[in-house]
């Protein structure tokens, strides 16, 4: 096999400036010809996509992401398959590993936790792949954050309170202080933050943000295994949540979502049901600016 990083650059170069060509071949989720790289969602079985359901109950090996894929889904579909675990697993054995399977002609499946799009590394993985002659497609998933929106009976833009999302991560071993923008999204107001890949430094996270003068008074919920049966929340603000989290104990797999969409505080009704709608043709766009409207 040749060296990951070595693949990874081969087939960048390959892409040129041009879109691979079977973007225009393919809809998103279409079962197609290769490795399908699936998001598993966030847990619950049920969550998993109809398309991602499919694909498992017919595969032969399922290369799944640990922990993080409940194992009442890998017991509901995947049952009947030779299950691997990648976590402790690098390139240079995984990739091997579903090559091998999949040119002996058994139908490989990789299952990553909530949609492999965010903080999945399965670009790599894929291009891996592709390099050695596989193709590989993305199945999306429910990511973490929607799933501990719908926990919170919230929604993670709000009329009058939230315009953005920012899907993000704190600094540690794998990102620089000067590359970590949490400070900067509540800076700018009306952003629901989310913090993946958190759990064990909400504390940390917490007192930079009240050194850099944000309002500790600032919402904050942490949904611990959001759709698992063990789920957990706690709330609290930027000044209270890093102490709750720790007597909690949580140091893993919980979503902090930051901003006052997490308490559905102070949000004002939106245009769309205000009769604002109906002045456009077809509802879903705005007759003035033909922008397209919130559903
Ligand atoms: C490696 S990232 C993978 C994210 C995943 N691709 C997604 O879309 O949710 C792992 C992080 O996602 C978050 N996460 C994953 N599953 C979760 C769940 N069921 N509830 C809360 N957070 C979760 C946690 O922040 C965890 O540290």
């Amino acid at each position: 096999m040749a060296d990951p990083q070595s693949a990874v650059d081969a087939e960048d170069e390959s892409r040129g400036d041009g879109l691979d060509p079977r973007v225009r071949e393919h809809t998103a989720g279409e079962r197609q010809a290769g490795i399908p790289f699936i998001g598993a969602g966030p847990g619950d079985p049920g969550l998993l996509t109809l398309r991602g359901k499919e694909l498992v109950d017919d595969a032969d090996l399922v290369v799944h992401a640990g922990s993080l894929v409940s194992s009442e889904l890998l017991e509901e579909h995947c049952a009947h398959a030779e299950l691997v675990n990648s976590v402790g697993k690098d390139l240079e054995e995984l990739v091997p590993l579903m090559r091998d399977a999949y040119e002996v002609g058994n139908s490989v499946v990789r299952l990553h936790s909530g949609d492999p799009a965010i903080y999945g590394a399965a670009l790599e993985q894929m291009d891996a792949l592709e390099h050695e002659g596989v193709p590989t497609y993305i199945v999306p998933g429910v990511t973490s954050a929607f799933a501990a929106s719908a926990t919170l009976r919230t929604q993670l833009t709000l009329n009058g309170v939230a315009n953005h999302v920012a899907f993000t991560r704190p600094q540690g071993k794998t990102l620089e202080p000067e590359e970590d923008h949490i400070s900067d999204f509540l800076e700018m107001g009306d952003v629901t933050t989310c913090i993946y890949l958190g759990t064990h430094a909400v504390a940390e996270t917490m007192d930079r943000l009240l050194e850099a003068g944000h309002d500790p008074d600032t919402p904050v919920a942490v949904v611990y295994h959001a759709s698992w049966p063990d789920e957990d929340v706690i709330e609290g603000t930027i000044e209270t949540i890093g102490d709750r989290v720790e007597e909690a104990g949580y140091r893993a797999s919980a979503m902090v979502l930051i901003g006052d969409a997490a308490r559905k505080a102070g949000y004002e009704r939106s245009y769309l049901y205000d009769g604002w709608a109906s002045r456009g043709s077809d509802g879903d766009a705005d007759a003035d600016t033909g922008t397209e409207a919130d559903d």
